[in-house]
């Protein structure tokens, strides 16, 4: 018969083993973006030649569809496939990465565009 005094600490080993690989896991997405996705997706996810990978613009597309592009890319676009340099787990966690909000989301108000403003001339000030 196996002894309660030793299945209780495998138990405990096991539970804590498996708490580590799954925060690896999801300490590896923000690497594997850094590495394959951030020239094009940006360094914040904001976007740049690709678009942003956030929440609220990537509702209207299922996950499962997320994890497809990223694995086979978009035809005729700059978006290429993945599949051959990632695993399914590192895709799914890079799928739950994009999906993640962004805090303190960045603003962009009146504030900030007419701080964006480059006035060459004051008005009135041209002939
Ligand atoms: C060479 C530039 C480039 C790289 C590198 C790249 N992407 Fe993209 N990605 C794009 C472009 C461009 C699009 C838009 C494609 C289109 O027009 O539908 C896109 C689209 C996507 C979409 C669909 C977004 C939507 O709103 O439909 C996802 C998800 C995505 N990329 C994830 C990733 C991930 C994750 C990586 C890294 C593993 C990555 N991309 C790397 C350029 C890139």
């Amino acid at each position: 018969m196996i002894h309660w005094k030793i299945l209780i600490p495998a138990g405990f080993a096991a539970w804590f083993l498996f708490g580590m690989a799954q925060l690896a896991d999801a300490a590896d997405a923000p690497a594997a973006y850094k590495q394959h996705c951030a020239a094009c997706h940006g360094a914040d996810r904001l976007g740049g030649i690709g678009p942003a990978l956030l929440p609220e613009n990537l509702a209207r597309l299922r996950k499962p569809e997320a994890e497809k592009v990223i694995r086979e890319g978009r035809r005729a676009t700059q978006m290429l496939g993945f599949g051959q340099q990632l695993n399914d787990a590192e895709i799914k966690a890079l799928v739950e990465y994009a999906y993640t909000p962004i805090k303190p989301m960045p603003v962009w108000g009146e504030a900030e565009i007419n701080a964006s403003r480059i006035v060459n001339f004051a008005p009135g000030s041209l002939p």
